[in-house]
């Protein structure tokens, strides 16, 4: 037997007890003839005492003995002179009476510990040593635990658990496929799934009635924090059911891991439709633990000769509160935060508020202060306060003004880092017009249904069609999004002609689920949560590599086993590839 308990466990009832524990040598101390030992397992860590009485060969054993070695040892349970109340096991500690050496272990590259020495890339490379760390190893948990609570409850409602096929032909969510070589069917590809979209709906027209999965989704696009070119979704589908329904299903889901995870009550979502949050926050995922909300000051602010404001689409301000005294310094930070590319405004107008009631601003030139009156009554703006405007397109400005509240809301420390605001974000457009492509996308997929009430837009004012659609958004995070789906196979293909599909493109990519239709479809709708994201954000992490074993850094590859790599020459000939690289 390798254990009695694990390194976690033991207390002052067990003292006297004779135990055998198993584990890695955390830390070794020398302190005159004796040496103190943590012993470490996932469930904790034990001090174990090797005493000046101890045999020789005891003492022998114990000097050859180094870090992150793995033991098996056998002692009685003491209580401990002095205490450790930071760690459960605190009280006691083993007198050693024997120690195996399982197996050895090199010197690690960095400390295995909370505050470990270890930087990034190097934690990556030895991800199975960082993950021996109880931080790292506590997220993964947390997911554990999050997934048993959201197959239980989903049981609960009646949903059934499927997987649908990991090689497919591509779904078009808007990213680019990764593909695998069929060497079967030459020059053929399979597709990894984006989402198993159309297969859930196959899943509705064969009457399942409520589907779900935990499912690995993969999506080839630029990285970023809360992205990953694998990650999992929370992917789900009902029958016979409207908005409101999966709206009621998956507020209940989340209302229940806050409940069961933080012990929150996190009552009734708020809903707000996308042209709202859009105008107010210059998001379709806004961040509502802080206000500052957008002020549209576009007619108010024209027809004096300040030619960037007259030749603006869009004109919109912010009130950072209590922020008058910002300096000059810090309002060319500010300037130069939102000229960053990433952001990409051609500059930043601002007007002190000051505390006399004067005011102060950038283009004092082109206005008096009864005009800049008028634009900080709009805004709701008191002396001390700090007025920021950006101008231009009008789409352009909402996003970077939505950084730059970002942005201010940090600076200011407007938010609060233990809050969580959920909310539905509903009504999304239906479609998205693309410039370069000069065609339109639709937003959610080609498969979300327009509403009812707006069906009649479809033929000449598609721009203006909204969709049954919505997202789950959280502390600015987008959780999850779904739709209700085109169950009529006229209306689908009424949508596949809009969205610039010829009849012969719709059924070569989609007659089978056009086909399917024919079958009899009821109507469904459906939803999928990024589970990485969620965990992350109970985890109160930023960045979702976190809470994954083996994520890809930022260019996706997987720095410990070194993939993607090349491949022999042996393989490419029996899939028919040839590789040819660019030349620099
Ligand atoms: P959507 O594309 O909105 O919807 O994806 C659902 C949720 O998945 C998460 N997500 C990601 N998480 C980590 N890394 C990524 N690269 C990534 N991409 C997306 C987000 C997102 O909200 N089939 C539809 C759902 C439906 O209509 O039912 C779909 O996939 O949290």
């Amino acid at each position: 037997m390798y254990r009695t308990h694990t390194c976690g466990e033991l207390r002052i009832s067990h003292k006297g007890n004779e135990v055998t524990l198993s584990g890695w040598i955390q830390r070794l101390r020398k302190l005159g003839g004796m040496t103190f030992i943590d012993l470490r397992d996932r469930y904790g860590i034990t001090q174990l005492v090797v005493d000046e009485k101890a045999t020789e060969y005891l003492k022998a054993t114990v000097s050859k003995l180094g870090r992150e070695f793995v033991i098996q040892t056998n002692g009685i349970v003491l209580e401990r002179q002095s205490k450790n109340n930071k760690i459960p096991t605190g009280e006691i500690e083993i007198d050693i009476k024997s120690i195996k050496v399982l197996n050895k272990a090199e010197t690690p590259p960095f400390t295995i510990q909370t505050d470990t020495d270890g930087g990034d890339e190097l934690r990556m490379k030895y991800r199975y040593l960082d993950l021996r760390r109880e931080t790292v190893r506590e997220n993964l948990v947390l997911r554990s635990k999050m997934a048993i609570l959201i197959r239980n409850y989903l049981d609960s409602l009646d949903f059934i658990e499927t997987e649908t096929p990991v090689l497919m032909k591509s779904t078009p969510e808007g990213a680019r496929d990764f593909v695998v070589p069929s060497r079967m069917n030459p020059g053929e590809f399979y597709a990894l799934p984006q989402s198993p979209q159309v297969f859930k709906q196959l899943l509705m027209v064969a009457g399942f009635d409520k589907y779900y999965q935990i499912v690995k989704c993969f999506r080839d696009e630029d990285l970023r924090a809360d992205r990953q070119p694998e990650f999992t979704q929370i992917d789900c589908e009902m029958s016979f059911v409207e908005q409101e329904d999966v709206l009621d299903a998956f507020e209940g889901l989340t209302r229940h891991l806050f409940k069961e995870i933080k012990d929150i009550d996190s009552g009734v979502f708020p809903r707000i439709p996308y042209a709202k949050a859009m105008d107010k926050y210059g998001s379709d995922k806004p961040d509502t633990r802080f206000e500052m909300l957008f002020n549209d000051i576009t007619n108010i602010a024209k027809g004096k000769d300040f030619g960037i404001f007259n030749n603006a689409e869009y004109i919109v301000a912010i009130t950072a509160k209590g922020a008058a005294e910002y300096s000059r310094k810090q309002l060319d930070a500010l300037t130069n935060y939102v000229k960053r590319p990433q952001i990409g405004a051609k500059g930043l107008v601002y007007v002190k508020y000051n505390s006399d009631e004067t005011f102060k601003s950038s283009i004092d030139k082109f206005y008096d202060s009864t005009d800049i009156e008028k634009w900080a009554n709009q805004c709701q703006a008191e002396p001390g306060d700090l007025l920021l405007i950006l101008s231009g397109d009008k789409f352009e400005t909402q996003k970077q003004m939505c950084e730059l509240r970002l942005e201010m809301g940090r600076q200011l420390e407007l938010i609060d880092k233990t809050k969580f605001n959920p909310l539905w974000v509903t009504d999304f457009p239906l479609l998205e017009w693309d410039d370069d492509t000069q065609r339109y996308y639709a937003m959610h997929h080609p498969f979300t249904a327009p509403k009812p009430e707006d069906i009649e837009l479809l033929e000449n004012a598609p721009d203006k069609v909204r969709a049954n659609a919505y997202d789950l958004v959280i502390n600015g995070v987008e959780i999850g999004g779904g739709s209700v789906r085109i169950y009529d196979s006229a209306l689908q293909s009424k949508m596949f002609k809009l969205l610039g599909f010829t009849e012969e493109q719709a059924n070569s990519q989609f007659g089978f689920l056009m086909n399917a239709f024919k079958y009899g479809a009821p109507p469904h709708a459906g939803i999928a949560f990024g589970f990485d994201r969620l965990v992350s954000l109970f985890a109160g992490l930023d960045s979702i590599r976190d809470v994954i074993a083996f994520p890809k850094n930022n260019t996706g590859r997987d720095v410990m086993n070194d993939a993607p790599s090349q491949i022999s020459d042996e393989q490419l000939k029996e899939l028919f590839l040839r590789v040819e690289l660019p030349k620099d």
